[in-house]
């Protein structure tokens, strides 16, 4: 199973998200998941994630080595889910997706077990809050989303 995490930049939220994600897996000795992301935005593209955003994934023990990337034609066909940070990518996102692919797209949010967000808060124009906070809704959202595939794939 493919899965890509969108967020704008794709500096913070949705290379963290690759990040827990990943190391969820591995931790679950799970082998066939892919987790790649990208941004609605090509302003950060080829650039390492956002220095806050490694230095807190570190702090928790995840691994960010993502570069920035720029959402395309054919991620569309080549994932099996694509996952938003909030209603601005979800909506950039569909708008550009051939409609036979619109059921791969929702929000990360959506497998949340515990946390109360709806959406990933963008974290790039505040303090260290904001990067924790995106940390503990990925977590919860990964916890939610292994409870359910990883027994059907
Ligand atoms: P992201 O955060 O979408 O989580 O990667 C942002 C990164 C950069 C900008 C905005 C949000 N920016 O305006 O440059």
């Amino acid at each position: 199973m493919k899965v890509l995490f969108v967020c704008l930049g794709n500096i913070c939220r949705s290379p963290t998200a690759e990040s827990v994600f990943r190391d969820r897996a591995e931790k679950l000795g799970l082998k066939n998941f892919v987790f790649d992301s990208a941004g609605t935005s090509a302003n950060h593209v080829g650039e390492n994630s956002d220095s806050r955003s490694i230095f807190y994934a570190e702090k928790r023990g995840y691994s960010m080595t993502h570069l920035g990337r720029q959402i395309e034609k054919n991620d569309y066909e080549n994932f099996d889910l694509i996952l938003t940070m909030d209603e601005s990518n979800f909506s950039n996102v569909i708008q550009k997706c051939p409609s036979v692919y619109n059921e791969k797209i929702k929000k990360v949010t959506d497998f949340c077990l515990h946390q109360k967000y709806t959406f990933v808060p963008d974290p790039y124009y505040g303090g260290e809050a904001g990067f924790q906070l995106v940390l503990d809704i990925l977590e919860d959202a990964a916890n939610g989303f292994f409870a359910q595939y990883s027994k059907s794939k």
